[in-house]
């Protein structure tokens, strides 16, 4: 068998396990979600779950990862026997749901950015709302997805070190940079604190008992994280025992936590410096791609550099992230089938584009899709993990971060919220979500 491929450095894999993390779930999900009325309850809860109940998942999942050297479809298998292969087969499932549906707003993404770079932004709401109904319909969908795709599997087939590190090397620093240059722009608008504060700071306590803030809370940290299925478990099973897991969950919480905020920092002060509130109050997927061009038209040249700018950020970002949503997928077949990378890309991102084609073509199955791939069942991943290393296979937790060396308290303390409080708030936090989500969807 071919030896395993390895990242280059620490830095390597905090890079990529960031880039994954860092995506359109920072950009385009937190302005959606916060904008759907939680304000600064759902920045409390979403901040706390990341902190209590996902860090110590997060370093499961990467202990999962190493410690069985498998991919996520293998890996529970391989660390407690086939009775857990359904859970193997959540970790492919899910990633090829969100992959499916992330390539379409990859394509609207693009499709912004090349339209601010050659034709300019709207002059006003309405022309806004037919541009993004121009990209969210028709072939120009099928197209920006399947390019965003192939883009995609070039990436990945030029493997771990090669591919999927080199980009997230490169692509996260210039986008932590441009999105810092971003929001200081963003804080000399008129209607920065206004924006701050009525998205991002206006506390309600009853908000913190409505089930959608709670949902969106947990679903933004779960899959603003990339956690809970199996993405975090591939990319680990590329480490070696140097790298010590709780700083390195750290380092990517914290990336992708600032990254969130800093992304509302810009899109809120411009939905308010340009009266949109209206337009974002009553959110949908298409929210980021109407409000954000739309105030930004009325600023000329400037806004049309700041757009640009936006949305090639969030391209980089989405790329990283789409980056390992393929993986999951590839590394499986590649290790369940013994098929060489090249052949599992190929065939993985034609499966993608075919289960992408519904959300490309109708955006109430991309909402839906959104809520079920990308909600439900990274709740659902998550609790598994937490139940498995904490209860089913916790020698494996000790065992693997004793052999990195790791403060012996960390490990205690991650160990005692893996066991004890992560399984019953998440179990907590999928009851509400799946109530909620029924709920919405038969009012
Ligand atoms: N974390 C990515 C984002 O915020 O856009 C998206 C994502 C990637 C979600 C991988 C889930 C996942 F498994």
């Amino acid at each position: 068998m071919a030896l395993r491929e390895q990242w280059r450095s620490r830095w390597g894999f905090v890079l990529a396990a960031a880039g994954s993390a860092v995506g359109l779930g920072n950009l385009w999900g937190f302005a959606y979600r916060a904008s759907e009325g939680g304000g600064a309850a759902f920045l409390l809860l979403y901040i706390l779950i990341v902190l209590v109940v996902c860090l110590p998942v997060l370093v499961s999942e990467m202990v999962l990862g190493r410690s069985t050297g498998s991919s996520p479809l293998l890996a529970p298998v391989n660390a407690a026997g086939p009775r857990w292969s359904p859970m193997g087969w959540l970790f492919v499932i899910a990633p090829l749901g969100i992959g499916s549906y992330y390539a379409v707003l990859m394509g609207w993404t693009l499709d912004t950015l090349i339209h601010s770079i050659f034709f300019g932004l709207p002059s006003n709401l309405s022309e806004a709302e037919t541009f993004f109904g121009s990209i969210s319909s028709g072939s120009s969908v099928l197209l920006g997805q399947l390019i965003s795709l192939l883009l995609t599997a070039i990436v990945v087939s030029a493997g771990v070190r090669g591919g999927i590190e080199r980009l997230s090397r490169l692509g996260v620093p210039i986008l932590f940079g441009l999105l810092l240059i971003l929001a200081l722009w963003a804080a000399t608008l008129s209607g920065t604190w206004e924006g701050y504060r009525t998205f991002l700071l206006k506390l309600d306590a009853s908000q913190f008992f409505n089930p959608s803030t709670i949902r969106n809370a947990f679903t933004q940290a779960f899959f603003s994280l990339s956690l809970g299925i199996g993405i975090m478990v591939a990319y680990s099973s590329y480490l070696d025992k140097k790298n010590q897991l709780p700083k390195e969950a750290v380092s990517v919480a914290s990336i992708d936590t600032a990254v969130g905020l800093l992304a509302g920092m810009i899109t809120f002060p411009i939905v308010m410096s340009f009266g949109l509130k209206e337009v974002i109050s009553g959110s949908t997927v298409g929210t980021l791609f109407i409000s954000l061009p739309t105030g930004l038209g009325t600023l000329g040249l400037t806004g049309r550099v700041v757009a640009i700018l936006f949305f090639a950020l969030a391209y980089i970002a989405a790329i990283t992230s789409s980056i390992s949503l393929l993986e999951v997928p590839v590394s499986s077949i590649m290790d369940r089938l013994g098929w060489g990378r090249s052949k599992a890309v190929f065939v993985s991102t034609g499966l993608l584009f075919v289960l992408g084609i519904p959300s490309a073509l109708n955006l109430d199955v991309l909402g839906k899709m959104d809520s079920i791939f990308g909600g439900v069942l990274l709740i659902l991943g998550g609790f598994l993990l937490s139940i498995f290393l904490g209860w089913v296979v916790p020698n494996r937790f000790d065992e693997d971060l004793a052999g990195c060396n790791s403060n012996h308290r960390v490990r205690r303390y991650l160990k005692f919220m893996l066991r004890w409080v992560s399984p019953p708030v998440i179990a907590f936090g999928l009851i509400v979500s799946v109530v909620d989500l029924f709920q919405n969807w038969s009012s």
